[in-house]
């Protein structure tokens, strides 16, 4: 793939050695207004950004829209940008994709930057080439895959971000461990989330981000290993959306609930490791706590997998796991054995 993921040691000269093989005349910096409070300051001095112009957009995923998009096309207008120009994109997944899409709209596509500034933006949201804005009530529905040409990733800028959205970053983490290798996963699964070494988390997020730019690579486009990426999202997304309607979670908080039926599934379905899936739950509610469904829930959180984007022909479609880096993708179960996965998330 073209884009090119620096895992920083010295923020200030990384961004010299990507603008310098990003050419161009004018330089922008898109921001949210609260990374252009807290995240703009750590950077705006830096010689090699003296001649930026700032766009801002309103933060949170509701702004990941048609108005802010607009906002950005403008400002890269009235900037003068060119084709030739350059884009930095300074913030969560809410900037990288919105960001990410007005660069590759714009005169049909001027370079582009990632500077991601949350934890879920750095191992996910800002590498694999997805971009994009929600539209008419529907996620991400118009967008384009394009490659950011660098995606920096430095974990000084998780010190003004509360513990949420460490956390819901840090279930994307947690399944890149299990989809990956055994070292991984036991490290991740003995962190002290709560008062988390960024030092630390610097190299984890390193060897994150490469479990997602290795699956990535070898399917860009979510034709068939890309799916694993899909674990805990099953489950996750049903009850993102079941929390919607009552109290909305983060989207990292379902995956991480979503990951418990999912392992208990690939116990049950394909020979998952028990001792493994528990000391996952274990550190899943010690972190996460838990969401309050009930039986009463079942059938609601079963039709939401059932309408669920993912799948096709009304057949849900799992990913689960044989062991920790043993990738089963199209899986199925049945209703009988989602709801049992069900009661071990309420009760296991
Ligand atoms: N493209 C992909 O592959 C992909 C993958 C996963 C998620 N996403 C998208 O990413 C978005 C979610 O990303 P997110 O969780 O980063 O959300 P976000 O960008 O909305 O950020 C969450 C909040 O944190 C604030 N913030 C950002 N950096 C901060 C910092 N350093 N200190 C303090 N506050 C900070 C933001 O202003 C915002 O209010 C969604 O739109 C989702 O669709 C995309
Ligand atoms: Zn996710």
């Amino acid at each position: 793939m073209s884009q090119r993921v620096i895992i920083s040691t010295h923020l200030e000269s990384e961004l010299v050695t990507a603008l310098a093989e990003c050419e161009h005349d004018k330089l922008f910096v898109l921001t949210d207004t609260t990374t252009q409070e807290l995240c703009l300051p750590v950077i705006k001095n830096f010689y090699s950004l003296k001649h930026i112009q700032v766009i801002t957009i309103p933060a949170s995923d509701s702004h990941k829209d048609i108005e802010s998009l607009m906002m950005v096309w403008k400002g890269l207008q009235e900037g003068g940008a060119s084709r030739h120009s350059c884009m930095i994109n300074l913030g969560g997944g809410m900037v990288t994709d919105l960001g990410g899409f007005a660069a590759s709209t714009f005169k049909r596509g001027i370079n582009f930057i990632n500077i991601p500034t949350t934890l879920l933006a750095m191992v996910d949201a800002s590498v694999g080439g997805k971009t994009g804005i929600n539209f008419g009530g529907l996620k991400n529905e118009v967008g384009v895959f394009n490659d950011s040409k660098y995606v920096i990733l430095d974990t000084e800028f998780l010190k003004t971000l509360d513990a949420e959205n460490i956390c819901s970053g840090y279930a994307e983490m947690l399944k890149h461990g299990l989809i990956s290798t055994e070292a991984m996963w036991e490290e991740l699964v003995s962190f002290d989330l709560a008062n988390p070494d960024l030092k630390q988390l610097q190299r984890m997020v390193g060897d994150s981000v490469k479990v997602k730019e290795r699956i990535v690579e070898l399917d860009p486009h979510e034709k068939g290993i890309r799916k694993a990426l899909n674990l805990g999202h099953t489950f996750g997304h049903a009850f993102e959306s079941w929390a919607l309607k009552r109290k909305p979670i983060l989207h990292g908080y379902a995956v991480a609930f979503g990951l418990i039926p999912e392992l208990y599934l690939s116990v049950a379905k394909t020979g998952f490791p028990t001792d493994k899936m528990r000391q996952t739950v274990t550190f899943i509610k010690e972190y996460y706590g838990t969401l309050n469904i009930t039986c009463d829930d079942y059938d609601e959180l079963i039709e939401l997998m059932h309408h669920d984007k993912k799948n096709q022909n009304g057949i849900i479609n799992f990913t689960m796991l044989g062991g920790i880096g043993d990738i089963r993708i199209n899986q199925t179960a049945t209703t009988e054995e989602i709801k049992e996965a069900l009661d071990f998330f309420r009760e296991g």
